[in-house]
């Protein structure tokens, strides 16, 4: 038999993604190690100088610039100065929508525990569960620097959805809006900079709301309110939105959620839930979607993306008529819902 070499590109390929999380792993610790920000943006350092400031050892730290380096993140030239590449650029701090966020997350202690026990979730267990003897955000609760980190990671998402959200629908006509598990307030930031009328309301965790600096709150435009959507949402606004929130949950959980916004709402206020939606087709979608999918079972085990289709089924469930799905830049999309009148509902 003909010796399989890396000269077949399909092998190549397949070996580089088995491999992967070397190379999240990797991103973390330079991430975590501030690398990015240590690089001035046009300019370049030493070994030596980048080392020193890191506070490790020039050698091993050149081998994990070296392996990203062939990844287009980082440049390392031959004398061993270190400089940007666009990459690399993305995991500076003050790279807008920073990524190096989401470079410190993925591989955080939670969630890269949780993966390891992704088995669990072929036979009905839930990975994280499994892992650390608790819920993702009972976790999350009791570790407040990698809550912090997930928050930020959040505002900060690959996929920019808030800034997405904020430019593809017209909030021009709302005087006040609810981000139920609206996280840091990111998507309300950038809804009430574009629109001047509205103002703004967060209901979330106690952790999560108190974590908020009185600058993000947009001289006083935002509220942010403690409190779970399973004990019931505020009544009052013209738009509840949920970004990323329903893929957190099983249909059970979303349905209980669902009935708390239709219990609050008034008959001419609007649902609107960000999410990514679920193409069915592999060949069709984005690998992005699919990967979320997959977090979302090793962290929450019934959590999942879905397709238009289960979102559709979900909120007729709960008294809600979907009105349209809006696409905006990222790979969110908002889908729209209307409260329908109680008699109204199909049997
Ligand atoms: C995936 S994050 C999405 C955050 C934000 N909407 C965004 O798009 O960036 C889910 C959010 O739901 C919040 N959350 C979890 N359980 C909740 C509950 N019972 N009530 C309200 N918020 C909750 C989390 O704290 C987190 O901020």
């Amino acid at each position: 038999m003909a010796e399989l070499g890396m000269a077949d590109p399909e092998r190549a390929a397949l070996d580089l993604l088995l491999r992967g999380f070397q190379v999240s792993r990797m991103l973390r610790l330079v991430a975590d190690l501030g690398v990015a920000d240590r690089i001035a943006p046009d300019g370049g350092t030493t070994l030596d100088e980048l080392a020193a400031a890191c506070g490790v050892h020039p050698q091993p730290l050149m081998r994990v610039l070296r392996a990203l380096a062939s990844f287009g993140i980082f440049s390392v030239a031959a004398g061993g100065g270190i400089s940007h590449t666009p990459r690399s650029h993305l995991l500076r701090t003050d790279a807008p929508n920073s990524l190096c966020h989401a470079a410190r997350f993925w591989t955080a202690p939670g969630s890269w525990r949780a993966w390891e026990e992704l088995d669990a979730a072929m036979t009905g267990g839930v990975p994280h569960e499994v892992a650390w003897g608790q819920g993702r955000f009972a976790y999350l609760r009791e570790h407040p620097q990698e809550a912090r980190l997930f928050d930020a990671m959040m505002a900060n998402f690959p996929d920019n959805r808030h800034a997405a959200i904020a430019a593809a629908y017209d909030f021009s006509g709302a005087r006040l809006i609810y981000d139920i598990g609206g996280g840091n307030g990111a998507a309300l930031r950038h809804i009430l900079a574009r629109f001047l009328a509205p103002r703004g309301l967060v209901l979330d965790l106690e952790d999560v709301v108190r974590s908020v600096q009185p600058e993000g709150l947009m001289g006083g435009r935002i509220t942010m309110q403690a409190g779970s959507v399973f004990d019931g949402v505020p009544a009052g606004a013209d738009i509840y939105m949920m970004n990323r929130v329903l893929h957190d949950w099983g249909d059970q959980d979303c349905a209980r959620i669902l009935h708390a916004c239709r219990t609050a709402m008034a008959p001419e206020a609007l649902l609107l839930l960000g999410e990514q939606i679920l193409e069915p087709d592999p060949a069709q979608g984005r690998p992005s979607s699919y990967l979320i999918d997959t977090q979302m079972m090793a962290m929450f085990g019934r959590a999942r993306e879905r397709t238009v289709d289960e979102f559709r089924s979900l909120l007729t469930e709960a008294g809600f008529a979907l009105r349209r799905v809006v696409p905006t830049a990222s790979p969110i999309s908002i889908v729209e819902a209307a409260p329908v009148a109680v008699g109204m509902q199909e049997s």
